[in-house]
């Protein structure tokens, strides 16, 4: 098997979208283009959902269009609806991420819909997407614990998953949105999840809340998963997944990755100068393991 793995940046959409502090359009760009720099190829820019329901979030229109967008590099956003998609769209961005729970409660919290609502919301939005750009990413959330209703069949997740790639998204992220996945459900989650959709279809979307999702990342290589996201410096959350911490770090991930010979692309030093800025510039506090030990080594604060 290809020990090659595939890096999607979400730091800028679900990394800010938790931070009590709102970041200025022109600050998120220089988030992307540092992530940029430091090699990453997928990113998410920012998402297209409600201004109320996530302050931090807007002016997503704005990053999009003062990015300097480079050949080789996808820019995602996150979209909820239609409407999300409109906007999206009318900024040029050609790459979309559409998102559900795979629990009742999750999903009503986060989108105000059912899941039957949200699955026919989900299949407009996709079917309009579908001409208009060039891929679509389905997350389904509390894939492996949700925080009202507890543990999670997985066949709800793969049923989900089914619907979703029926409905022509190219590939699914499944997230543990609140971490509390432990390393056997992971590796029995993903092995089902790639029987059933192969390995093109598959990415995980971890959040580190037990300091368990490095570990959830090697299991998951293990099993066969080259496609893994990450945010710069830990940071992130959903905002209507109580107990949500960060995700797992870009530059942790990277790490491992770098530790195990399987190539990510990826250009640690760089990932930990944007979490410097982040942190000393930006005074946000990082949950990056990585973080403390590079800049420990170059003898700063511990
Ligand atoms: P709603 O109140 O049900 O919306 O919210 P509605 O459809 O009834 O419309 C009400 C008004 O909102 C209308 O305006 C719409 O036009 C407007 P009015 O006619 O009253 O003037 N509206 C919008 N405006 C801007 N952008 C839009 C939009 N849609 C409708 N896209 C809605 C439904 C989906 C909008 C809301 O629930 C929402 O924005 N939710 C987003 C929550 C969110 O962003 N959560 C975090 C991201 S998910 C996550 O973090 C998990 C993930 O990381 C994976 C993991 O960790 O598991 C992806
Ligand atoms: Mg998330």
């Amino acid at each position: 098997m290809d020990r090659e793995i595939r890096f999607f940046e979400v730091g800028p959409r679900d990394g800010l979208q938790n931070e009590a502090t709102i970041v200025d359009p022109g600050d998120r760009v220089t988030m992307i283009e540092g992530l940029v720099d430091a090699g990453v190829t997928d990113i998410e820019i920012g998402s297209f959902v409600h201004p109320s329901w996530v302050p931090q979030m807007e002016g997503t229109e704005q990053v999009a269009r003062m990015l300097d967008r480079r050949d080789g590099v996808r820019y995602w956003a996150l979209v909820p609806n239609l409407k999300g998609l409109k906007r999206a769209l009318a900024v040029d961005i050609e790459h979309v991420a559409v998102f559900m729970s795979a629990t009742e409660s999750h999903n009503q919290k986060n989108l105000n819909r059912s899941l039957d609502e949200s699955l026919e919301a989900l299949e407009e939005t996709i079917r309009q997407a579908r001409g208009e750009v060039k891929a679509i990413r389905a997350y389904i959330s509390t894939a492996f614990g949700c925080p009202f209703e507890g543990k999670v069949d997985f066949d709800r997740v793969l049923k989900i998953g089914d619907r979703l790639l029926d409905m022509g998204a190219d590939h699914l992220s499944l997230g543990d949105t609140i971490g509390v996945g432990s390393p056997p459900a992971i590796r029995q989650g993903c092995r089902k999840a790639l029987d059933r959709f192969g390995v093109e279809k598959v990415a995980l979307h971890l959040h580190d809340t037990q300091g368990l999702a490095v570990a959830n990342t090697l299991v998951a290589y293990e099993q066969g998963v080259r496609l893994f996201d990450g945010a710069v410096g830990g940071m992130g959350g959903c905002p209507y997944a109580p107990g949500a911490a960060g995700n797992v770090a870009s530059e942790d991930l990277v790490n491992l990755f770098e530790q195990l010979g399987a190539a990510s692309g990826l250009d640690i030093d760089r990932l930990c100068e944007v979490t410097r800025w982040l942190h000393e510039d930006l005074g946000f506090s990082m949950g990056s393991r990585y973080f403390a030990y590079w800049r420990a080594a170059q003898g700063g604060e511990q």
